[in-house]
């Protein structure tokens, strides 16, 4: 018991340890200081009213928010973070005044160092190593390591994945992007001498930038995940594409490839529908009619205009230049309004329904309780494999590979080739067909979407179902999918 519960606390295993001296990539959830200081929220009003003051590093160039993991100063709490390129990481605290400090956070390939402290602290307290115990420590701390794909640049052991949609704390050595194309460095001027990454733009990268630095990464937020700079000859316009970053954790939440044959296995009875429960936590594919929030509020109906103080995580997918208030709002007015408008178009959505829905990137289903306070919440929608609903399915977490609603956007399912047998290009690659659908994120039922998701979708809710690029180079650039109507649908 003492064993591993003192491996525990020394061993810091990805991501609760830094990768670079400087940390820059840290995402871990210290949240006090080396003084023991509690740490302040970084999106605090106290923290965004006085940090230009403050001698902490941060660029003119950049927004505040630009400076962070991706984008998005709310998400990183108030946890340890070095947004500035600081000796270490950092953050504010309030003593007499906000001030910062810095956070004492172990570096991730300290092994060597753990295993001395844990042996030097065995002795001290006079216990004995085992056999048995020895090995329980080999293969806790190798259990620690494979959970992820390390690969060695220098010295260090880096894992070579991402842990959020974004993937902007990655810093792998992949410099390739998903068709193949070579990475350009970032320094690299362009073709017409310009700047590749505009103006003093280092700050918001998550490593630091050398010459030859080439590495896909997410310094501006692009809802894809990591990416890089390309030339492509046959291509001219094609100036960027994603990387093949997987995820990290690739745990039960992830879908496995297989079938729908759990629905028989378990009974065959019937599938479960999205219009009673989600299938997956995010339940963007929910398209029931619950209008009642988790704390008893009635649902106002949903507007059809963006308001100053919506949710930013409604937003928070598009890069923070496309997403601020007030300023350029056209992309966000489009994105809301193909949702509301478009998303249960014969069913008038907008003007007068008011069921719970995912709209945008929230945790789960939500609502507004109250349009003039621009106030909203989440709903209690139970998963379709929980207690709550399928007695007799109680381990239905395969999406139904039929449609369920008339345009199919709840579609969850596995089928990657078009109507003529075509295979579906990936949605995050730009080849053969040059597009940026992933900007629509949001409108994927999916939770995440990674470079290999060539599933045939309906992110732009278009009324005829499920489609998907053609990914052979051959006409036409985009075809259906053949899905069919689930039971009792026409
Ligand atoms: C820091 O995190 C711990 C564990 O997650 C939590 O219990 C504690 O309340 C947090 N402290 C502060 C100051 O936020
Ligand atoms: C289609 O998806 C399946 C399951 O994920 C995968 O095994 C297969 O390789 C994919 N086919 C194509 C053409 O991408
Ligand atoms: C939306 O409102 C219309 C008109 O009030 C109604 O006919 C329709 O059934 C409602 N749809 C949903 C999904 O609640
Ligand atoms: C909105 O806020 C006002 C003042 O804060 C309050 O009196 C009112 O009850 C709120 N309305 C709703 C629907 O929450």
């Amino acid at each position: 018991m003492v064993c591993l519960m003192t491996i525990l606390i020394l061993a810091a295993v990805y991501p609760e340890c830094r990768l670079s001296e400087k940390g820059m990539e840290y995402v871990g959830k210290t949240n006090v200081t080396e003084t023991g200081k509690a740490c302040l929220r970084w999106d605090s009003e106290q923290v965004t009213s006085s940090y230009e003051s403050l001698d902490a590093g941060f660029n003119e160039v950049l927004f505040y928010e630009e400076h962070f993991i991706n984008q998005d100063p709310s998400l990183h709490e108030n946890f340890c973070r070095n947004p500035t390129g600081l000796a270490r990481p950092w953050c504010f605290v309030d003593d007499d005044g906000v001030k910062m400090e810095f956070c004492w956070i172990r570096l991730c390939d300290d092994f060597s160092e753990n295993f001395h402290e844990f042996f030097w602290i065995l002795g001290r307290w006079g216990v004995d190593l085992d056999n048995n115990q020895a090995g329980i420590l080999d293969m806790y701390l190798a259990g620690g390591i494979m959970n992820y794909a390390y690969i060695l640049r220098g010295s260090k052991a880096v894992p070579e994945c991402k842990l959020s949609q974004k993937g902007g704390e990655y810093v792998g050595v992949k410099d390739k992007t998903i068709s193949g194309f070579d990475c350009i460095p970032w320094l690299d001027a362009d073709s017409s001498g310009g700047d590749r990454i505009r103006g003093d733009r280092e700050g918001s990268f998550s490593d630091e930038l050398t010459d030859s630095h080439n590495f896909c990464r997410n310094p501006n937020g692009n809802p894809g995940g990591p990416w890089c700079n390309i030339e492509v000859p046959q291509k001219p316009n094609l100036k960027w594409e994603y990387c093949d970053v997987s995820f990290c954790d690739l745990g039960a939440s992830r879908r496995t490839g297989e079938s729908g044959d759990q629905y028989e296995s378990n009974g065959g009875v019937m599938q479960p529908n999205y219009e009673t429960c989600r299938i997956t936590e995010m339940g963007k594919e929910y398209y029931g009619e619950e209008k009642t929030t988790e704390t008893g509020k009635d649902c106002e109906i949903w507007p059809n205009k963006i308001y100053d103080d919506f949710p930013i995580s409604l937003f928070s997918h598009l890069p923070f230049q496309d997403r601020q208030f007030p300023g350029p709002t056209q992309k966000i007015r489009f994105f809301f309004g193909r949702w509301t408008e478009l998303a249960e178009p014969n069913k008038q959505i907008s003007e007068e329904n008011n069921s719970c829905r995912n709209y945008g990137s929230m945790e789960r289903p939500w609502c507004i309780v109250s349009l003039a306070n621009l106030t909203w919440e989440y709903c209690d929608i139970p998963l379709c494999h929980g207690p709550k609903v399928f007695e007799w399915c109680l381990d239905c977490t395969e999406p139904a590979e039929c449609m369920q609603t008339t345009n199919g956007r709840e579609y969850l399912g596995l089928k990657n080739v078009t109507r003529s047998g075509k295979k579906c290009q990936p949605w995050l690659s730009q080849m053969p067909n040059v597009h940026s659908t992933i900007l629509r994120l949001p409108m994927f039922p999916d939770p995440v979407v990674d470079s290999r998701h060539n599933y045939c979708r309906n992110p732009d809710l278009d009324k005829k179902g499920p489609w998907c690029y053609n990914g052979e180079g051959t006409n036409p650039e985009w075809e259906y999918c053949d899905i069919e109507f689930c039971e009792g649908m026409n």
